[in-house]
């Protein structure tokens, strides 16, 4: 069994891999290829603690695992992480547990691979002004993923906490330079902003990653040409966006169709009002890259990407973590004999 550490994936997998492993885990979905089971959930009720079990198998492709996550509340006061994750992959043809994967990195790096993705399918190639929504614990992969994806002159970041926001953008400019993307996208100011509406009046890229219960600014004051990706909100009290960013938007992509009308706030909050009907949106992202919906047809459009986070990213991203380590000869083996 193959032990492998954030320290052991950053060596070999770059958020370019990751775009490539999720647009593959979308088309998968979006194909039906992916067995995931609705996840199990188990509630520690002393400390009102959630373990949930993700599994996954794509038969054809020899991926299947699964993803262990606990979110612990009290952890916080603990001064340990919320939030923890492990994958475990097994061998298709033996079941044999073949990989233990740090879950929390992959995560990150499987979320930011989402919001990149989008990007690449559906953005505009020219672009000035990005936004990023949110300095919490996947704000950095959001904005690596911007980064690979894009040349931006400035990505304004808006948090609650102003001082925490300007210690993200100092953090965030000192990884730039070590950050595997193209040198000349590393050429990019980060900006702190305190109102929302301000930073997205001239944005070209806008990137959702909050725990809002609210839209984060006002959808009156989108340019023409923007690309939305919203990573946010997994639950009908959450929201990113407000009405009129969902009703302006000429085209919307979701990651799966199930999965939107169970977690995304801002759409099932408008579908439960009768303002838009369960059909609304333009295709899953998997369609999009399968061919079978249209994607951005001109430079005007308005486009919105919303992720609730489908457990095939995490699947084929493991895999292909695992099968490169393996060439590499990069990780921890460990034998239970
Ligand atoms: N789509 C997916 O696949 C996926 C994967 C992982 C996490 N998530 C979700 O993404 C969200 C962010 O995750 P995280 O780990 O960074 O959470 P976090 O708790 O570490 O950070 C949340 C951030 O949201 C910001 N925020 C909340 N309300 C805001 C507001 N009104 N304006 C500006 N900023 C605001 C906070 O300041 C903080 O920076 C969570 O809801 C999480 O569940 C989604």
């Amino acid at each position: 069994m193959l032990i492998l550490t954030r320290k052991d994936i950053d060596q070999f997998y770059t958020m370019e891999d990751c775009i490539e492993s999720v647009m593959e885990a979308f088309a998968l979905s979006s194909s039906k290829k992916v067995k995931a089971p609705v996840r199990t959930k188990l509630t520690v009720e002393h400390v009102q603690g959630n373990a949930l079990f993700m599994p996954g198998l794509v038969e054809e492709k020899g991926y299947l695992g699964a993803k262990i996550v606990s979110v612990f509340p009290q952890n916080s006061s603990k001064g340990k992480p919320v939030v923890n994750a492990t994958i475990v992959m097994l061998d298709v043809e033996t079941g044999e547990v073949k990989a233990l994967i740090d879950g929390t990195y992959v995560t990150k790096m499987r979320t930011g691979a989402a919001t990149g993705a989008s990007i690449k399918l559906l953005a505009r190639e020219n672009v000035k002004i990005g936004v990023l929504f949110g300095t919490g614990g996947q704000s950095e992969k959001q904005l690596e993923a911007m980064i690979a994806t894009r040349h931006f002159e400035e990505i304004r970041v808006v948090g609650r906490n102003f001082e925490k926001t300007l210690d993200f953008c100092e953090k965030m400019s000192l990884l730039i330079p070590e950050m595997k993307v193209k040198e000349d996208h590393k050429n990019v100011e980060i900006t702190a902003y305190k109102d929302g509406n301000d930073a997205v009046a001239e944005a070209d890229i806008i990137v959702l990653a909050t725990t809002s219960t609210k839209g984060l600014f006002d959808g009156n004051l989108l340019k023409n040409g923007v690309h939305i990706s919203g990573v946010g909100s997994y639950t009908k009290e959450m929201c990113e966006m407000d009405k009129t960013t969902v009703l302006t938007a000429d085209k919307v992509y979701i990651d799966d169709r199930d999965s939107m009308l169970e977690e995304a706030g801002e759409f099932t909050q408008l579908i439960d009002q009768g303002i838009i009907s369960e059909d609304f949106y333009t295709g899953e992202i998997g369609d999009l890259i399968l061919g079978k919906v249209p994607g951005r047809e001109n430079e005007d459009e308005i486009t919105i990407f919303k992720s609730v986070g489908i457990s095939a990213q995490d699947l084929v991203s493991a895999e292909n973590i695992y099968r490169k380590a393996i060439e590499l000869g990069i990780g921890q083996v460990i034998d239970f004999d």
